[in-house]
């Protein structure tokens, strides 16, 4: 039976009122919880029986254990998934029958989209109401690639030869790896093995060590929706860096796909290059976001809310350089504070809350030392700029800085935090110049009720994703991807698809057509 998306989306909302009524600050071990691996539609330990801890950011209180895996399993994982794609053929059941396949797991996920919200917050701890969106967002890409499974048409071309006839057919990879990060510990699995799977391929995936629970939960609803045995395949590790050079040497895989920092996007490259395997790399930004004198600042301010502070600011997509034009920096800045001052910070569970903790010591001890940095070269702090001890370990509080020099780390990389910089711009040639300053190229956003500037601004912005006049564009229906040094290929959308498929060409000959 299958349900549409808005009864699906009312269950799931007043699901999770009626769970977060009840669960206000503990997490709770459903059956979905599992500790672990997945492999070949088995539930395993490690062999050595080594397991590492999993931990709630926002008390380090360990939450889980799961096992410690080396090669040995990734490599047991890779024979499963590549004899899943031959017997029983994974890459041959029709494509009508894979995409109910699909529909079952996207209809499973929705229906435990409060289970799945609460493994979220609990690993990875963004507000419980984030984790539903995300669970929502992940659902919509096993939705939309099961349509898509049955849309993966090939061509047939007009031949020069009079007895010949073209054809083209789009043909799965083979086993995909998966490796994802702990940001969307499920929403960046299901954009990955959607589409993968729907294309005919099987996959193993490597989710995060800091949030390996989620993946394993949705391979759970993976078993529970019938994808056969092999298909959909979890290893957890605590060692990535051996896993990963197996995916880039091992024959048996086809195709990597990687969310990630751009220096491990790279190294997979690289090391990939020795079999020429398909890579897809979707690695770090260093978003732009404008705000120009024609736009609505309330409007812009409610934006610049949800890009940098979704996750607090520990997303790829999230806003890094603000830059506002002069006529209206000090309005924008003045509502801007306001709600910045105004955000609440807590622990993912508790009530209101809208900002959680950062993932690990290692990611607030840099926000701290690029905070440093910034600060020598005199930039001028309006609000936060501190840690908050008392709230947990791994807070950080929400913070706007001005005055920030060019050279500052904090403005050339990545912040991945709660931090904004905030500059003032006079010209458009001036601003679209500092914006494409940067090497990093995945999404870009800007303010403008000028009709002109924003079709100009939109085509200079050397950027994947543009977003005008909306803080956030991701969506299951639109390409996912960076230019530059952001990455390779795109996820979601119709091109989601093609990163998992080669093009075969059949020429056939001997007809006769007279
Ligand atoms: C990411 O940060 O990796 C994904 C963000 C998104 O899909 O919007």
């Amino acid at each position: 039976m299958y349900i549409t998306f808005s009864i699906l989306c009312r269950m799931c909302n007043s699901k999770l009122m009626r769970f977060s009524l009840r669960h206000k600050s503990r997490t709770t071990k459903t059956s979905l919880w599992l500790e672990q691996a997945y492999i070949g539609g088995e539930w395993l330990d490690a062999t050595s029986g080594a397991t590492f801890e999993v931990r709630n950011p926002a008390n380090m209180q360990v939450i889980g254990c799961v096992p410690d895996m080396t090669v040995v399993e990734a490599q047991k994982a890779l024979e499963v998934a590549t004899k899943a794609f031959y017997v029983p053929e994974w890459k041959l059941i029709t494509a009508r029958e894979r995409s109910q396949l699909l529909k079952n797991w996207h209809i499973l996920i929705s229906q435990h989209c409060a289970e799945l919200a609460n493994i979220i917050t609990a690993e990875c701890g963004k507000p419980l109401t984030e984790s539903l969106s995300e669970v929502d967002y992940g659902q919509s890409f096993v939705e939309w690639f099961a349509e898509e499974a049955r849309r993966i048409d090939g061509q047939l071309i007009a031949s020069s030869m009079s007895n010949q006839e073209v054809l083209v057919l789009r043909e799965p990879l083979g086993v995909a790896a998966l490796i994802t990060l702990w940001n969307f510990p499920m929403a960046l699995v299901l954009r990955k093995a959607a589409a993968a799977m729907a294309a005919g391929c099987t996959v193993v995936v490597k989710p995060d060590e800091d949030t390996p629970l989620s993946c394993l939960a949705l391979a759970k609803l993976s078993q529970m929706a019938c994808i056969p045995a092999g298909v959909f395949n979890v290893i957890t590790t605590n060692t990535a860096p051996p896993i990963g050079d197996l995916f880039c040497r091992s024959p048996l895989v086809c195709g990597i796909s990687f969310t990630g920092s751009t220096e491990v996007g790279k190294y997979l490259f690289r090391e990939s290059a020795g079999l020429l395997k398909r890579v897809s790399l979707e690695l770090g930004g260093n978003a732009p976001f404008i705000v120009f004198e024609s736009a609505d600042i309330a409007e812009a301010v409610k934006g610049a809310m949800l890009s940098k502070f979704r996750n607090s600011g520990q997303t790829c997509v999230s806003a890094n350089r603000f830059y506002v034009q002069s006529a209206v920096y000090e309005d924008f800045l003045k509502q801007l504070q306001a709600q910045v001052e105004a955000l609440k910070i807590g622990p993912g569970y508790n009530k209101g809350v809208q900002i959680g903790p950062l993932i690990n010591l290692a990611q607030l001890k840099r926000i701290e030392t690029i905070m440093k940095d910034a600060r020598s070269r005199h930039a001028k702090v309006i609000c936060g700029g501190k840690r908050l001890q008392d709230i947990g370990e791994l807070f950080y509080a929400p913070t706007i800085i001005t005055d920030v020099d060019r050279t500052a780390r904090i403005y050339r990389e990545e912040i991945f935090g709660p931090v904004i910089t905030l500059t003032k711009f006079d010209t458009e040639d001036e601003v679209v110049t500092r914006a494409n300053s940067s090497l990093r190229g995945l999404s870009g956003y800007f303010y403008s009720q000028n009709l002109q500037e924003v079709f100009r601004v939109a085509r200079r912005l050397e950027v994947g994703i543009v977003g005008v006049n909306v803080g956030l564009a991701s969506q299951a229906e639109a390409p996912f991807g960076g230019i530059k040094e952001s990455g390779i290929g795109r996820e979601g959308g119709h091109y989601g698809i093609d990163e998992f498929t080669e093009i075969k060409y059949i020429c056939l000959g001997g007809l006769k057509y007279d």
